[in-house]
């Protein structure tokens, strides 16, 4: 096992067209760690399923699609360092608790599982998952891209870029798609407390091609929103659920909420691997909590010691206030009925 420290432009991408935060090279799975953006570009080969399922626990690797990759990466190591169904189980069980909301990472481990029980390639199978998904997220772009008028300012929420995706992103591919076909765009990116996505990660990749962008404090969107600053909001999404409803970085439902007061146009942008359709509405999602100190200690402790801190980092949006699904297949209005069929198609 290695780790690296690397300067921009030196990136051990395997594919240096696109900027991918998990990938596979030379028998180890590759991780940008997304905790130290953007101060530091540090990647790290990994060649053990247990290290890849702690960086996803304590989100070295982070967003839906791109969890789903490293776990796949991760069951598929499982399998080569010994060939046994006994230990692979232990291994997808595992990786399976790293983190609950996303439902990418339980169908990308019941991939590989399928893979070796049908006797494929598990290693072939988390390569596919993962082209599978830079594929998505372009298709997802192009489509979008006809919501975004020219000269728009689009506000997001979170991360859904490169950097949660195998590359391109969702809502962010959005953008990238946009600004590929000519149009003006600005974006305002929420910061996105306590684990600052938007501030850290949205705000560097954008930079890192030149796409203006804002950052502003999450409380701030009403704001703009109030005076039409903002032309629509995109965002992408952990789970969405056959009525519609998506569940999305906590602060996402405010957002919805906001938009629709001030009339303005909230899409959500997902690949297929990110529907669920055998839950029928959000109010079963599991909603992920995580360690109270995220949101205690800022730099140092902001909250008197005996005060209880709850940080629950997902929350369900009402498919009744999204205006529109984004997805590979183009773009889905209500009412949502989204099929099992749909998303193995
Ligand atoms: O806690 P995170 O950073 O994994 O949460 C990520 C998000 O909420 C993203 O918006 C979502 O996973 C979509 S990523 C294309």
């Amino acid at each position: 096992m290695g780790s690296v420290s690397l300067s921009a432009g030196q990136r051990p991408d395997a594919h240096p067209d696109v900027l991918s935060p998990v990938f596979w090279r030379d028998g180890k799975v590759v991780l940008l760690d997304q905790r130290r953006l953007p101060d530091q570009e540090i990647w790290t080969a990994y060649d053990n399923w247990e290290d890849v399922a702690r960086a996803i626990s304590e989100m070295e690797v982070r967003g839906a699609p791109a969890i789903g990759c490293a776990a796949a990466f991760a069951a598929a190591l499982a399998w080569r360092a010994q060939a046994s169904a006994t230990v692979l189980r232990a291994a997808l069980r595992a990786i399976g608790a790293t983190r609950p909301t996303a439902v990418n990472l339980g169908s990308a481990l019941h991939r590989i599982a399928n893979a070796v029980a049908s006797e494929r390639d598990p290693l072939a199978e988390a390569n596919a998952i993962w082209a599978e998904d830079l594929a998505a997220c372009r298709a997802i772009g192009a489509h979008g891209a006809a919501l975004v008028p020219d000269d728009a300012v689009i506000l997001t929420h979170c991360n859904a870029g490169a950097l949660a995706t195998a590359g391109y992103g969702t809502a962010l591919g959005v953008v990238r798609a946009a600004v590929t076909a000519g149009k003006r765009v600005r974006v305002i990116a929420d910061e996105t407390r306590p684990f600052l996505q938007g501030a850290r990660l949205t705000a560097w990749e954008l930079s890192q091609e030149g796409i203006a962008c804002e950052v502003i404090v999450d409380s701030a969107a009403a704001h703009f929103l109030s005076r039409g600053e903002i032309h629509l909001a995109v965002v992408g999404a952990d789970r969405i659920t056959r009525n519609g409803d998506v569940a999305n970085k906590i602060g996402t439902a405010g957002v919805a909420a906001a938009c629709q007061t001030f009339g303005v146009p909230f899409y959500v942008a997902a690949p297929r691997t990110t529907l669920d359709p055998a839950m029928e509405s959000g109010a079963r999602i599991p909603i992920e909590e995580r360690a109270t100190d995220e949101v205690a200690i800022v730099g140092r402790r902001v909250v008197p010691e005996g005060v209880k801190v709850r940080n629950p980092v997902f929350d369900v949006t009402p498919a009744r206030l999204v205006a529109a699904i984004v997805t590979e297949d183009g773009i889905h209005r209500a009412p949502y009925a989204f099929s099992t069929a749909r998303r193995n198609a």
